[in-house]
């Protein structure tokens, strides 16, 4: 499978922004910029709070609706966390795991990472797994031996079957809310080092056909030429995604 014939996805990633109303206000200014966009899957990844008004506000359009994390137990004593189940249930579709936010600041490792992933395929979520590499990571020269194994342990006990549901993210730590955004020769070199250890688990076919996006800084102005390299088949956007006309713009860039 080739570039073109791979499902572009554009999602943002809303983090802990907006409020149920002010949701409903960003995805009714969103809806008309992205109408009859279907070169690429728009997906907006909101706070759990929102789940039910965003749901409800992409009605009539192609837009998508996420969360931002689940956990992998199916129910029971786990204070303040929400199940697979659950978002399930309110018309999530997709699920960001693993962002470096999580790991960095709610101890997530590589294990809870695969648990998650694990607990969202079995409900019918799909997951959008993030990984990437730490600024010091980069300096020593490391960057394809960490995604690489982030991406194996986050992949543990996947099927070839379940890996078709699976979008993966590649998030250099120090390019999110930096400004300070990944070459599109850096990022293309990582998404395609992130396709060759699925080759290696999954076989060729499989690998060809799952959507790697970048993220990090991704804006109007950047979005063309990153997305325009060969394994970068869409983007995961922070900040950018709160404003609608510039998501709706890398929307563009991806049609
Ligand atoms: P950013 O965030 O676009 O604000 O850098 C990207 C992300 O964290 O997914």
């Amino acid at each position: 499978m080739r570039k073109e014939t791979r499902k572009a996805v554009i999602a943002g990633n809303w983090k802990m922004n907006m409020t149920p109303s002010q949701a409903k206000t960003l995805i009714e200014e969103l809806k008309p910029l992205v109408a009859g966009k279907n070169g690429c899957e728009v997906i907006v990844c909101v706070p759990f709070v929102d789940l039910t008004t965003a749901v409800e506000a992409v009605k009539g359009s192609d837009i998508k609706v996420g969360a931002q994390n689940v956990h992998f137990a199916d129910k029971g004593a786990y204070t303040g966390e929400i199940s697979a189940a659950m978002l399930k249930e309110v018309g999530a579709e997709y699920v960001v795991i693993g962002h470096s936010e999580r790991r960095q600041y709610f101890g997530e490792t590589d294990v809870t990472v695969n648990q998650r992933v694990t607990a969202a395929v079995r409900a019918g979520l799909k997951p959008i797994l993030c990984v990437g590499e730490l600024l010091e990571q980069r300096d020593q020269g490391i960057t394809a031996e960490i995604v690489s194994l982030q991406t194996k342990i986050a992949l543990s006990g996947i099927t070839a079957e379940e890996m078709k549901q699976i979008i993966i993210a590649y998030e250099p730590v120090w390019a999110i809310g930096t400004g300070r955004t990944a070459t599109a020769e850096q990022a293309e070199e990582v998404c395609a080092v992130i396709r060759d250890v699925l080759k290696g688990l999954y076989g060729e076919e499989i690998a060809e056909a799952v959507t790697v996006q970048y993220g990090g800084s991704m804006k109007p102005g950047n979005a063309a030429e990153l997305l325009a390299k060969t394994n970068v088949d869409g983007g995961l956007i922070g900040g950018a995604s709160l404003v609608a006309k510039d998501f709706a713009a890398i929307v563009d860039a991806a049609n």
